[in-house]
């Protein structure tokens, strides 16, 4: 049975955009490392892109918060293994990157161990039901978490060295290939 943690939305809100935050800076440094070939170069980029985006919303989310502490669920578990990966990630990230071991395969199975996180879990508790009118900011936070998790996953494939990484992502594809074939 996973253990669970509760938060105060207002507490999770502060630690998710840390998060988005550190993901922005993390890929953006990992863009400027591995800049050959081209495609994973703009590949890294367009994820950081997406991750300074997704800061943004949320803190427009704790403005909403702010405005309308009614509409969003006063406390949120979350379980304590994806929490405490959360914050390794936050403290630890710019150590590895530094390290000289951290070659393109490692900064691959990075963001592949962050983008396999429960993010997504996470964003769809913080919201009470019913949720109007923040479905829109919701759906397409989880959209756009869904969608650079697709083309990691195709990065990985293309990219990475270690075969235990590229069978993990084969495995994964294999489980989102189900529901776009529908
Ligand atoms: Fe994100």
């Amino acid at each position: 049975m996973n253990h669970k943690d509760s938060y105060s939305t207002p507490e999770l809100l502060r630690i998710m955009g840390g998060l988005e935050l550190r993901m922005n800076q993390f890929y953006t440094q990992v863009a400027k490392k591995f800049t050959e070939p081209e495609g994973i170069r703009i590949f890294w980029d367009s994820l950081a892109q997406q991750e300074s985006v997704h800061s943004t919303i949320i803190y427009t989310l704790s403005n909403m918060y702010r405005n309308n502490p009614g509409m969003f669920n006063e406390i949120v578990e979350v379980d304590y293994s994806t929490m405490s990966k959360i914050e390794d990630f936050i403290k630890t990230s710019e150590e590895k990157i530094n390290n000289e071991d951290f070659d393109l395969n490692a900064a691959l199975q990075e963001a592949f161990d962050l983008e396999t996180l429960e993010v997504n879990d996470i964003y769809d508790r913080i919201i009470e039901s019913p949720r109007e009118p923040f479905l829109a900011v919701i759906d397409h936070l989880i959209e756009s978490e869904d969608a650079h998790l697709n083309s990691l996953v195709e990065a990985i494939l293309e990219y990475a060295s270690s075969d235990k990484l590229i069978e993990k992502a084969k495995n994964l594809r294999a489980t989102f290939s189900v529901h776009e074939q529908v």
